[in-house]
């Protein structure tokens, strides 16, 4: 089977020509101006960028957490994600109490097997080394192709870890080549907050803000990379919302520490006043860390613009606000944390980030796609077009209007952050490993075309 993508404006980390892609099986093979070459499919890209198809490197579906599970499984979740342009997607296989790593990632591997629309991969989050996974598997890992560590220090009694069990995972990373990536938040402190609040009367969504206050992101952040440098691993900070942790990061990159951070699509767009959305509204922007002030926005543009963060994901984590988020409707502690965003990503930031002159086109091809494929191990298979690598592209329409909605998305949560914004610029065609995944708005594939990728280990050089 062949393809030929004619004419579009083919776009990379480093480049921007108007050029043709033929894609012969699975793989891009040529990349050049008016090629002669036949091809089973041909699609017109005049006027389109052909972009590399999007990795999200933070998404929880089918996720057991905070009382219920995440309304998308992986069928749903990752045909958001194709509609979006999306191609692949690392998700969190969460270790339970007293599972092995094993165990768990056959857990992870059963949700998946026969489901999936798009490729993805594993971290793996530990959440215990006491009575189930131990350093010694958890060193084992890499070589099945699960490359990166996750560990929580925040959701006390859930998924918190202490510094111990933090830094010993540290440890074995810096032995085994992962990268260690880290939920900075002091769940401890958190934990104090939220009783007196709860002790006060303070019941409402505000107060999930105001009980997990920048201060303590900043702070874990900070002793999150003190503790990596000891160990001598990398780390990758995940979902970063405010200055706190932006400059714990900075000062850390000027020093040429290996430290890389991610920010989330919805800490650019929502802030602590959506919280008080009327008739318990506020529910559907309660996630960790929380939406901040304001004044946090331009910092997290300029901090993706100058290389402070290197990448932007979605922290896809969808419930229903009618019948999940409301299980906290009398407690703000009990509604599960997390909020869908897996379609929204690319024409968010195309729209708010190109269009109105953030970042260029080729920086938002580096944060959504090509950093995040350098920092997991997927570089160059994805990640980027060039000759030899996976044929994961989006044909992209840099002028169709779309009003965002949640009655349109594909995810199944019942809400969409970004409702009723109008942005310029939006997926046409999304292909993975040379097959037409998303066309016209249908779907094209059947759920098992999706496969897991195993991922090398981290690579600093590449970043
Ligand atoms: O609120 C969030 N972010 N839910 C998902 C779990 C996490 O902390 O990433
Ligand atoms: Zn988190
Ligand atoms: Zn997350």
């Amino acid at each position: 089977m062949s393809v030929l993508i004619r004419n579009g404006r083919v776009v990379t980390a480093a480049d921007s020509t108007i050029a043709d892609v033929y894609i012969e099986g699975e793989r891009v093979s040529l990349i050049g101006t008016s090629l002669d070459v036949d091809a089973d499919v041909v699609l017109d890209a005049t006027d389109r960028l052909v972009l590399p198809g999007a990795i999200d490197p933070h998404t929880h579906l089918d996720m057991p957490f905070g009382g219920t599970v995440t309304i998308d499984d992986v069928t749903s979740g990752q045909t958001a994600a194709a509609f979006g342009g999306t191609t692949c997607h690392i998700d969190f296989c969460i270790q339970g109490q007293g599972q092995t790593f094993a165990e768990a990632l056959a857990v992870w591997h059963a949700k998946r097997e026969g489901n999936a629309i798009i490729d993805n991969g594993f971290h793996i989050a530990v959440t215990d080394l006491e009575h189930g996974g131990t350093l010694e598997e958890l060193a084992t890992l890499p070589a099945q192709g699960v490359t990166s560590y996750k560990l929580f220090m925040a959701y006390k009694g859930v998924l918190q870890v202490d510094d111990e069990t933090l830094f010993r995972t540290m440890e074995v990373a810096a032995e085994t080549g992962a990268l260690v990536m880290v939920h900075a938040e002091n769940g401890d402190v958190i934990d104090v907050l939220v009783k007196e609040a709860l002790a006060a009367g303070n019941t409402t969504p505000l107060y999930h803000a105001l009980t997990r206050p920048p201060e303590i992101e900043g702070e874990a952040t900070n002793r999150a990379i003190q503790l990596a440098r000891i160990a001598g691993a990398p780390l990758y900070v995940v979902h970063v919302t405010c200055k706190d942790a932006v400059d714990a990061i900075k000062t850390a990159r000027e020093k040429n520490w290996d430290v890389w951070g991610e920010t989330c699509t919805q800490y650019f767009f929502t802030d602590i006043t959506d919280l008080e959305e009327p008739d318990f509204g506020g529910a559907k922007y309660v996630f960790s860390p929380p939406v901040r002030d304001k004044a946090n926005q331009p910092v997290l543009w300029s901090a993706v613009r100058d290389d402070v963060l290197s990448a932007i994901s979605t922290d896809h984590c969808a419930f229903l606000l009618d019948g999940q988020k409301t299980l906290g409707r009398d407690d703000f502690s009990k509604i599960p944390n997390g909020a869908p965003g897996l379609e929204d990503r690319l024409r968010m930031i195309h729209h708010f980030g190109v269009n109105e002159g953030r970042i260029s086109l080729n920086r938002m091809v580096e944060l959504l796609a090509t950093n995040p494929a350098k920092l997991f191990g997927l570089y160059p298979r994805k990640g980027t077009i060039a000759p030899g690598s996976d044929a994961d592209i989006v044909i992209f329409d840099p002028n169709r209007m779309t009003t965002i909605s949640a009655a349109t998305q594909h995810s199944k949560s019942d809400y969409n952050l970004f409702e009723g914004t109008e942005v310029k610029g939006d997926v046409d065609t999304t292909l993975i490993r040379g097959t037409v995944v998303v066309q016209d708005g249908e779907l094209r594939v059947e759920p098992g075309f999706g496969q897991f990728v195993k991922r090398a280990r981290f690579m600093e050089q590449l970043v």
